[in-house]
């Protein structure tokens, strides 16, 4: 039996928590201990008193939390201030997005742990289960935010994204057609915009063709594709995916001077990297900045805001996947479950995602295909 530790989250305004009640429920009837720290689930409006209802205890330290839990489940990747409180041999599983950080990589191949990251467990068809529904929120967010800093007092181009009678629509430009680039897509078109969606994927985009509304076309993502597209851009939304490394750059700075004073990018990929080569990670506290008269949002824990939701779509998800890890260990879940075994970034000092290693330069290099080598 393990014990399994939720400490609450410090990233900047987020306020999603690994687990919810029901959750603490399955896992403790199963004989599991689970710690949760306390008011972790404030920000999803979730007492103390609604875990403890279904067995967990409540810690009053993140300390207590890492000093105690064999698993840990989290929601966004370590804060330097975790690092020293985790422990060798612990499992983190989190989303960790390692491509988009080195130290957080190498702090984490010091400390030791088992990393496996929620957004690399990858089904036999190729889909990620656990990015999933977090991208369905960032991508109908992406539109959100959008519409929001398109109003002049935001510093946009004072554009409304439908358009009144008479009056034509804005242009909304979406570079990545998968879970975020769809679900935007819908969102904007739903508003009235004229949507462009592109990508390099033309099974994808037929299928997208197939089932958005006419006011959203679909485009194949080269660079002159796309700077045509920017001219006439009020809203873009990045939202490439490469697996497991960066995201591609489908914007250079040049790139960025076609733009419209006052449009507005929203880069959601920017947990990976960032599809523009000016963006750089924001916050919810301070989300935009300036370049070239075009208005950056980069925020990289977009769901955080809307925990309400946000928490209870993360956590259909992964609880299944820690019931796994918390019955058979990590070793035996990975080896039972080849989706799980893809989830598994860095174990006990070495690197266990080939792209990873090779976007590092990392030599230590466990082999996830041949589950034996970690034992
Ligand atoms: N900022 C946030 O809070 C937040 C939240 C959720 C997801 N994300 C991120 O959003 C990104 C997209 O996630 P997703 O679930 O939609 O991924 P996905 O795999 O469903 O879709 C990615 C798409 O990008 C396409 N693509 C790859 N190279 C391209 C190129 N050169 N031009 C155009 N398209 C290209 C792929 O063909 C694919 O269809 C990821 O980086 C994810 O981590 C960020």
């Amino acid at each position: 039996m393990m014990i399994i530790g939720i400490p609450k989250e410090i990233k900047n305004n987020e306020y999603r928590v690994a687990l919810v009640p029901a959750g603490a429920e399955i896992l403790t009837e199963e004989g599991h201990t689970v710690i949760i720290e306390s008011d972790a689930g404030a920000g999803s409006s979730l007492c103390n008193e609604d875990y403890t209802a279904m067995g967990a205890e409540i810690a009053s330290s993140a300390e207590e939390v890492y000093g105690r839990s064999d698993l840990i489940l989290k929601v966004k990747e370590p804060q330097p201030s975790e690092y020293p409180l985790i422990r060798p041999g612990q499992v983190i599983f989190t989303y960790f997005h390692f491509a988009a950080s080195k130290d957080l990589t190498i702090a984490m191949m010091k400390s030791g742990a088992v990393c496996i990251a929620y957004e690399t467990i990858q089904l036999s068809d190729g889909s990620l289960p656990l990015l999933t529904p977090m991208s369905e929120v960032a991508g109908r967010m992406a539109v959100h935010e959008g519409a929001k800093y398109l109003e002049k007092p935001m510093e946009g181009r004072g554009i409304l994204l439908g358009g009144v009678p008479g009056v034509l629509p804005a242009n909304v430009v979406i570079l990545g057609g998968g879970v975020v680039g769809s679900n935007s897509a819908r969102m904007a078109a739903g508003l009235g915009a004229n949507v462009i969606i592109l990508d390099v994927n033309l099974d994808r985009l037929r299928r997208l063709a197939d089932i958005l509304p006419p006011n959203v076309r679909t485009l194949y993502s080269n660079r002159q594709n796309i700077r045509q597209c920017l001219a006439d851009a009020d809203l873009v939304i990045g939202c490439a995916l490469s697996r497991g490394t960066k995201t591609p750059i489908l914007v250079t700075r040049e790139m960025l001077g076609l733009m419209k004073k006052g449009s507005v990018i929203v880069d959601v990929a920017i947990d990976q990297g960032g599809a523009f080569d000016t963006s750089r990670p924001t916050t919810h506290s301070s989300p935009t900045y300036i370049v070239d008269g075009v208005v950056h949002y980069c925020v990289t824990n977009m769901p955080g805001a809307v925990a309400g939701t946000s928490t209870f779509a993360l956590t259909n998800v992964t609880l299944p996947y820690a019931v796994q890890i918390a019955r058979h260990g990590w070793r035996d879940a990975a080896r039972k479950d080849k989706a799980l075994m893809l989830g598994l970034n860095i174990a006990e000092g070495k690197v266990y995602l080939p792209a990873l290693a090779e976007l590092f330069s990392i030599e230590n290099v466990g082999n996830a295909e041949n589950m034996n080598s970690l034992c």
